[in-house]
């Protein structure tokens, strides 16, 4: 492989290219292909020089799992599925202004006050600038040791000088620099090298280094696919901006589950655990509004309920407009199909607006239902009963498939007060009342009641 001649790399990918392209070839982004200095040229093979032999180990290991760093902090510890595992790298991402640094304090603040050793590298603000948000936090008691600095060799030499490190933040992994790159700050070749050294740093130690990474306006953490391998658990901090409620949520982790989420409300007084989310995401519900069906959703391990909202409106002549926040607009698609093919509901005139309340963003199978409910209350004009939730996934013949733990779905609308649920059908908890939908035409009729060819509603 002639990998060492490339000296083309695609921002967006990390692609290696033999020259200037204005698309790249690999991920089809526009205008991501920059020039950065060739890699070290890799060996051309072994030769006759041989390494030395690998100690082999058995799979069965007598050694207990090294202790988790538990933050203290329960919606964070759920997502890094216990606490912190020592010699662990954490790459943290999301939107400029999400509250990345805020969160990045504040659980350096929480190991701090469990006795662990925190430091916290700023390369964005001044060290005065990250005191000021402490103390607005009220945090400025926090014992951790605070560095303004870019310079991954001189940070390295700082952490392997001094005391124990056991906790470091780096914010952002996109302004770290080596000397030895000619390349400049946040381009793939630095990130992945500070990155690359960062982490080696803190697997030798022992210590947790957390990156903190900015997301482009694609979605993609710049460079980031290069660091998505690279750390062992990879999270993204997201949520509307407007909104208070942010999610945390594990895309990858190597030392626990990654579909936990954890749910902060950002406040004047910085991120808050939200500890029953299903209580705070229906906490604006108007009742008995039309296009409104709650969802009883599964985030990992814990039942959620959750709003789902929908707007039919009629559209001007020409392609309907069809938005969608929270929700997969492929999968909105094709559930308007199937209300339309199965049902008989013409929707491809109309414009549909579709929102997850709260800033969730929701990817089951089993939100079809609801989403579905929601749609054909907007569009009938008749709201679904306040006390109902709905779950359930829809198929394209328009049958109502059963959905994963129908009974802890059930018990968390029971906990806050609703009383019916319309569900595919199965066997699931009694306790509340239950109405078994087994194709997508029997919600129809149950929402807007059954109609006789040529009658209005009323
Ligand atoms: P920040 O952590 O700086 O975001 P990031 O590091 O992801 O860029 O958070 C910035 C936003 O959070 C900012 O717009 C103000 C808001 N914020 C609060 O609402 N309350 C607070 O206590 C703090 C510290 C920030
Ligand atoms: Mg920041």
């Amino acid at each position: 492989m002639a990998v060492a001649h490339r000296t083309f790399v695609c921002q967006a990918c990390g692609a290696g290219h033999r020259k200037w392209a204005g698309q790249c070839e690999a991920c089809g982004a526009w205008n991501s292909v920059t020039e950065e200095a060739p890699r070290e040229r890799a060996p051309k093979g072994l030769g006759a020089k041989r390494g030395r032999a690998l100690d082999l180990q058995t799979l069965a290991s007598a050694a207990p799992p090294p202790p988790r760093l538990p933050t203290g902090m329960p919606e964070l510890d759920r997502v890094f599925g216990g606490g912190l595992v020592p010699g662990s790298a954490l790459l943290l991402g999301g939107d400029p202004g999400i509250g990345k640094s805020t969160l990045a304090l504040q659980a350096a603040a929480a190991l701090a006050g469990r006795g662990a050793a925190c430091v916290y590298l700023s390369g964005e603000e001044a060290v005065d600038q990250v005191r000021l948000r402490a103390g607005r936090l009220g945090l400025a008691g926090a014992t951790m040791a605070l560095a303004a600095a870019t310079n991954v060799g001189d940070i390295i030499t700082t952490l392997e000088g001094g005391k124990r490190v056991d906790f470091v933040v780096v914010d952002s992994i996109q302004t770290m620099y080596l000397e030895q790159i000619d390349a400049a700050p946040g381009t793939v070749g630095q990130v992945r090298a500070a990155a690359h050294e960062l982490i080696r740093w803190a697997k030798r130690q022992g210590a947790v280094v957390l990156l903190i990474g900015h997301v482009t306006k694609e979605g993609l953490i710049a460079g980031p696919r290069v660091l998505e391998h690279m750390v062992d658990t990879v999270l993204y901090f997201e949520g509307e901006r407007g909104h208070q409620f942010r999610i945390l949520r594990a895309v990858k982790n190597r030392f626990g589950a990654t579909d936990e989420i954890g749910v902060f409300a950002m406040s004047d007084r910085g991120l808050e655990e939200v500890a029953n989310p299903s209580s705070l995401f229906l906490g604006q519900r108007r009742e008995d509004v039309t296009g409104s069906a709650v969802f009883a959703g599964i985030e990992g391990t814990r039942p959620i309920l959750v709003e789902i909202q929908a707007l039919v409106a009629p559209a001007p002549p020409g392609t309907p407009r069809r938005a969608v926040v929270g929700w997969d607009s492929g999968r909105l698609a094709m559930l308007l199909a199937v209300l339309d093919a199965r049902c008989g509901l013409a929707l491809g005139t109309s414009d549909v607006y579709l929102n997850v309340a709260g800033g969730l963003r929701i990817s089951e199978p089993a939100a079809d239902l609801a989403v579905a409910a929601a749609l054909v209350s907007s569009l009938a004009a008749v709201p679904v009963p306040a006390t109902t939730v709905v779950f359930g996934e829809v198929g394209l013949s328009g049958e109502v498939r059963p959905v994963s733990q129908m009974d802890a779905r059930l018990k968390e609308a029971g906990k806050l007060g609703f009383r019916r649920a319309i569900t595919p059908p199965g066997p699931a908890l009694a306790g509340i009342e239950r109405f078994e939908i087994g194709a997508l035409s029997d919600l129809v009729d149950r929402i807007r009641g059954p109609r006789r060819k040529g009658s209005g509603h009323g």
